[in-house]
Formats: structure tokens, C-alpha cells, sequence
């Protein structure tokens, strides 16, 4: 039995240090919040990933409506003329909600906010008319290069239809959509978004910088890591092939994993627009586990319309 008397005075430290420690955190910041400009990783996330990837009013049933595409141009769309270096474009279609960071600026940082509307012009995007954004950059005095968001719509007069046409689907990529699919599919589950400042390091990559999430929603950090962390895996593994047969089903490429098999997210039809019989697929797989088959059935082309495209667009643009 603790003693009243002592009990008193551990309570009365115990109050003395819990004070001290809210004091610290409440009047001594370390850093300002607000003065936190986005990294370039945080314009190009926020802008291929549009307002809300997550749940939203918008998409209550995230069925990929009103996404952005992020395309790689290879020629001038306005000239039809190869361009020297191919351009990175963020394509939002009329009616498209624009991104967090063209809404509200001030999630951008104080340079990246005054940048992207004075030289960038985000202020005169339309979510009626639909815009095209790209990445700018401008020299800092210290030798860095400081990226903003450049509304070529209004600088370079580049219209949603021109520049999905200059793209072509081959170049176009929907990793908006594809990360509504990683929400509603429940890979976070398994799957973290956040490697930590320890060993990590030598495995998944870096951990994110200050400013690399500005403007980003939701962040699909994850909570409980029961599988890879995959904020790099495009750095790591950028095979489309490789993602194809392990989302159709993991074991192909990994015999004991344990993730679930996503070949649903393929629909009814392969690429050619021929029926997927998935029955018959199983079938061919289980003599091939069983030894009966040398190899194993081949995974069919997904169309290009299809929830896997998205869903590998999206894991392959996490670099
Ligand atoms: C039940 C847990 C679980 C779920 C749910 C799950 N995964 Fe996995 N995933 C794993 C495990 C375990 C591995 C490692 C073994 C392997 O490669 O299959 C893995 C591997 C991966 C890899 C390769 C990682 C690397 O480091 O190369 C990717 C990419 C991936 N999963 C994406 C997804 C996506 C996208 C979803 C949702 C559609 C998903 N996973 C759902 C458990 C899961």
C-alpha cells in the first residue's frame, strides 16, 4: 500500500513535470509550421492526385470520377512538334476539382504560394473550363531551386483535350484513380506509406522531408506494417510485368506471400476485349501448384480502362 502522504507529493511531480513538458511544447516551438514550403514531391503528388483521392462527397463510392491523369508530353501540343526534353503535365478536365494547393495556396509555403501565383498564374485556373498544370522552378539565392506550380493553361494557353491528345494513352498515367483504389482496396492494411528514421533507411528508402505532404489528402500513411513499405517501390522494382502477374495473383512471383490476389480489379475483359475466364485460370493454376502443369497459366493484358491499369500506374509512380 502506497502511503497517502507519498502519493501526495509523486502526484504533485508527477502535475510539476507533465506542466513543464506543456510549456516547452506550447511556448517553444522548434520550428513554425506555416513557413514550411511543399517540396517538389509534394506539387507533384498533390497535382497527379487532385483534390481528394481518398473518401469524398465528390466520389463517395471512389469510382475514379472527376480525376486528374498526369501524362508525359513528348510533343508540343499547340505545334505537334517533338520537344527536346518530354514535359511532366497534370491534366484536370472541366468540372474537375483542382488541387488542395491551387484552392488554397497557403498550404504551399509563403515562397512556393507567392511563386505559383505570380509567375505561375494558379490563381486564374478554372475548375469549369478545367486546366493543365506543370512544375516550374526558379532559382533561391542560396543555390537551390525553389519548384512551384505553373498553370500552363493560362501561361502556355494548353487546353485539358490538346494535351491528353498530344499525350496519348501510352503516356498517360492514372495514378489519381489508382490511389482511390489503394483506399478502397484496403492496402494500407498491410501496407505503410511513412518508412521511419531507423533501419528502414537501408530497405524502403528514405523517410519523407518537412513539406513533402503539403497539400496532399489523404496521406495513405498506414498505421500497421504487416508488409513492405511502399513510398519508393517504383524506385525499387519499375517492372509493369512484374506488378501485373503479383496483383493478379501474389504466388506467381512470390510462392509464400501473403497478400491477397487482386485479378478482380482486372473486370470482365482483357485488353483485347475478350471475356477473362477466370474459372478456368484457377483451374490451370491449382494443377500447376499441384505439379501437374510446367508452368503456369499466362495472366492476361488488362485493358486500359481497367481498375489494374490504374492501380499499377499508381504504385509506379510511388518513386
Ligand atoms: C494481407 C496483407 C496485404 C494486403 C491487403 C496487400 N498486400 Fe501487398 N504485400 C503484402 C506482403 C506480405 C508483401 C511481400 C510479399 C510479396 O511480394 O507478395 C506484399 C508486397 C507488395 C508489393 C511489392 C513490395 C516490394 O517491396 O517490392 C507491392 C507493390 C504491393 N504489395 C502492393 C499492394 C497493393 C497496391 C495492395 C492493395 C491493392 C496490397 N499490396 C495489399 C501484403 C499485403
Amino acid at each position: 500500500m502506497v502511503n497517502f502522504r507519498e502519493y501526495k507529493i509523486g502526484a504533485r511531480f508527477f502535475g510539476l513535470a507533465l506542466g513543464g513538458s506543456m510549456t516547452i511544447t506550447l511556448f517553444m516551438p522548434s520550428f513554425d509550421l506555416r513557413n514550411v514550403n511543399a517540396t517538389e514531391m509534394a506539387l507533384d503528388k498533390q497535382l497527379w492526385a487532385g483534390h481528394e483521392s481518398g473518401f469524398s462527397l465528390a466520389d463517395p463510392f471512389l469510382r475514379g470520377d472527376n480525376r486528374p491523369v498526369r501524362v508525359t508530353l513528348k510533343v508540343d501540343p499547340k505545334t505537334g512538334q517533338p520537344m527536346t526534353n518530354p514535359v511532366t503535365a497534370y491534366v484536370y478536365p472541366a468540372g474537375t476539382p483542382l488541387p488542395n494547393g491551387v484552392d488554397h495556396p497557403d498550404n504551399l509555403g509563403q515562397i512556393v504560394e507567392q511563386l505559383s501565383q505570380d509567375k505561375g498564374r494558379i490563381g486564374e485556373a478554372s475548375k469549369a473550363q478545367g486546366a493543365v498544370f506543370v512544375l516550374n522552378s526558379e532559382p533561391q539565392g542560396d543555390g537551390t531551386k525553389q519548384f512551384y506550380i505553373e498553370n500552363a493553361s493560362a501561361t502556355k494557353g494548353w487546353t485539358p483535350d490538346e494535351v491528353v491528345k498530344a499525350a496519348g494513352d501510352e503516356n498517360t498515367y492514372h495514378a489519381s484513380y489508382g490511389k482511390s483504389i489503394f483506399v478502397r482496396e484496403g492496402c494500407w492494411w498491410c501496407h505503410t506509406l511513412l518508412p521511419e528514421e531507423t533501419q528502414d533507411w537501408q530497405v524502403f528508402g528514405a523517410p519523407p522531408m518537412l513539406g513533402d505532404f503539403n497539400g496532399e489528402s489523404p496521406t495513405a500513411f498506414g498505421s500497421d506494417r504487416k508488409a513492405p513499405d511502399i513510398l519508393h517501390v517504383g524506385s525499387r522494382n519499375s517492372s509493369r510485368e512484374w506488378m501485373m502477374l503479383h496483383f493478379f495473383n501474389p504466388r506467381l512471383v512470390q510462392p509464400h506471400s501473403i497478400m491477397p490476389r487482386f485479378d478482380y480489379l482486372w473486370g470482365p475483359v482483357d485488353a483485347k476485349g475478350q471475356k477473362i475466364n477466370f474459372d478456368q485460370w484457377r483451374a490451370e493454376y491449382n494443377e500447376y501448384v499441384e505439379g501437374k502443369r510446367i508452368t503456369a497459366p499466362e495472366v492476361p493484358m488488362y485493358a486500359s480502362n481497367s481498375d489494374a491499369r490504374a492501380l499499377i500506374d499508381f504504385v509506379l509512380s510511388l518513386k
